[in-house]
């Protein structure tokens, strides 16, 4: 008797009519026409069936504080930095984990179940780390949650940013991060990303660095990261987050460049929907996009994972914890619109992020996890164009999140006939 066998599922490789039968969360069988009963069974007959989805990259003591104390009014990076610094001394804990727990539960609603937060570490009480400690611990049955040191105001800019980051090493918090463009000036970016990847090695530690979040073409911290993470042997554990700069970058250098961080196996997580809004602000025209070069960057073999970064807070007024919105916004700003495009786009926001996070037992066969969604979309194509709903969450086995497939229902011409949330636009009674 399985606990719970799904039938006639599509997957995201293209397979159809496939049945995924569970046992004690885990992924029992995956085949046509498994026999054998179920406690529970849900029919997935022409819906897409993934696993659940991964935000790699997200500041979940930000997030929910839009407006707190004012709004970004140049909405620009630099101002949002100010801002979260006017909003930083009023923080308390209880309103952090409180805003925390209702974006996971939102999360939840929208099959992402794995998220890596940066948790802020510039204010020395260190509240944030104190709070986002706590919505770990009580999020672990639905969430996966990873939490990076974050010295948003500059490892060494900040008055008591280097005590304060080792500072919520020591309480728990489970990787190193760095924000090296923000310092005073590139040689004190370059030798911050040299002593957190030193404090990596030390503590056997990933790291993942806010890195050249810029439009400056000669912002390379990326080039310094890589060539620190071959030195310290750290290789497949180091994520370059944002590499914005890599936009704007000379191609004959990006040519050379790319070919380290291979060496390295950085893991590159772009932010598509922040980087669109935020880049480019200094511009008059044309405008740059200030997306890395994502195309380039996964030819060359590189694991290539997108971020969420931010829903609603001093940063970005908008976002929903629908990863398929970033993936949406991601096949735009980087031209990747063919059919090959599109689903390395859908591996971005599922396997590539598992191996970017380190998630252990995730991905579609024999005892992974049954950590799965089903969709209100045939495939992985119409996932990505209709973000549609996500009927039933599924997590170790057990459905936590169940919500109605979206029908409209016309009446036009005396005619009745309904669409079925846009997959089908000329079916009509
Ligand atoms: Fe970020």
């Amino acid at each position: 008797m399985f606990d719970l066998i799904i039938k006639n599922a599509n997957l995201p490789d293209g397979r159809k009519g496939i049945d995924i039968a569970v046992s004690a969360g885990k992924i029992a069988a995956i085949e046509a026409n498994i026999a054998g009963e179920a406690r529970e069974t849900i029919d997935a007959t022409n819906r897409l069936v993934s696993t659940s989805f991964i935000d790699p990259h997200f500041h979940m003591d930000a997030t929910l504080s839009l407006g707190l104390p004012r709004m970004n009014v140049s909405g620009t990076l630099l101002e949002g930095i100010a801002l979260w610094g006017e909003l930083r001394p009023q923080l308390t804990k209880e309103a952090l984990v409180e805003r925390a727990l209702a974006y996971c539960d939102l999360a939840v609603s929208q099959g992402l179940l794995h998220i890596r937060t940066h948790v802020d570490t510039s204010d020395p009480r260190l509240v944030t780390a104190e709070a986002m400690l706590e919505v770990k611990e009580r999020v672990a049955p639905y969430i996966d949650l990873q939490l990076v040191a974050f010295p948003q105001d500059g490892y060494y800019r900040a008055a008591d940013g280097v005590k304060s980051l080792e500072r919520a090493l020591d309480m728990g918090v489970d990787i190193v991060g760095g924000i090296p463009h923000f310092e005073r000036t590139m040689q004190d970016g370059a030798a911050s990303v040299e002593a957190l990847c030193r404090i990596a090695a030390d503590r056997g530690l990933p790291v993942d660095m806010h890195c050249d979040e810029t439009d400056d073409p000669m912002s390379r911290h990326i080039e310094t990261l890589s060539a620190q993470t071959v030195r310290f042997g750290l290789q497949g554990r180091v994520a370059g987050s944002h590499l914005t700069s890599m936009h704007s970058m000379d191609n004959y250098y990006v040519s050379k460049l790319i070919t380290l961080m291979a060496e390295a196996q950085i893991n590159v997580i772009p932010n598509p929907l922040i980087n669109i809004m935020l880049q480019g602000r200094h511009d008059t025209y044309p405008k740059r996009r200030g997306m890395t070069r994502v195309r380039e960057l996964m030819s060359a073999g590189l694991n290539v994972s997108f971020g969420h970064d931010c829903v609603m807070d001093p940063w970005y007024s908008m976002g929903s914890g629908d990863m398929l919105e970033v993936g949406h916004m991601a096949i735009h700003v980087a031209q990747m619109s063919g059919v090959e495009d599109k689903k390395k786009i859908f591996d971005a926001l599922t396997v590539n992020s598992a191996k970017t996070m380190g998630l252990e037992n995730y991905g579609l066969s024999v005892g992974c996890n049954a950590d799965l969604l089903m969709l209100q979309a045939e495939d992985v194509l119409e996932a990505l164009r209709l973000k549609p709903t996500r009927l039933a969450v599924i997590r170790r086995g057990k459905v936590i999140a169940r919500t109605e497939p979206k029908i409209s229902h016309l009446v036009l011409d005396g005619r009745p006939g309904q669409i079925d949330a846009g997959r089908n636009p000329t079916t009509r009674g």
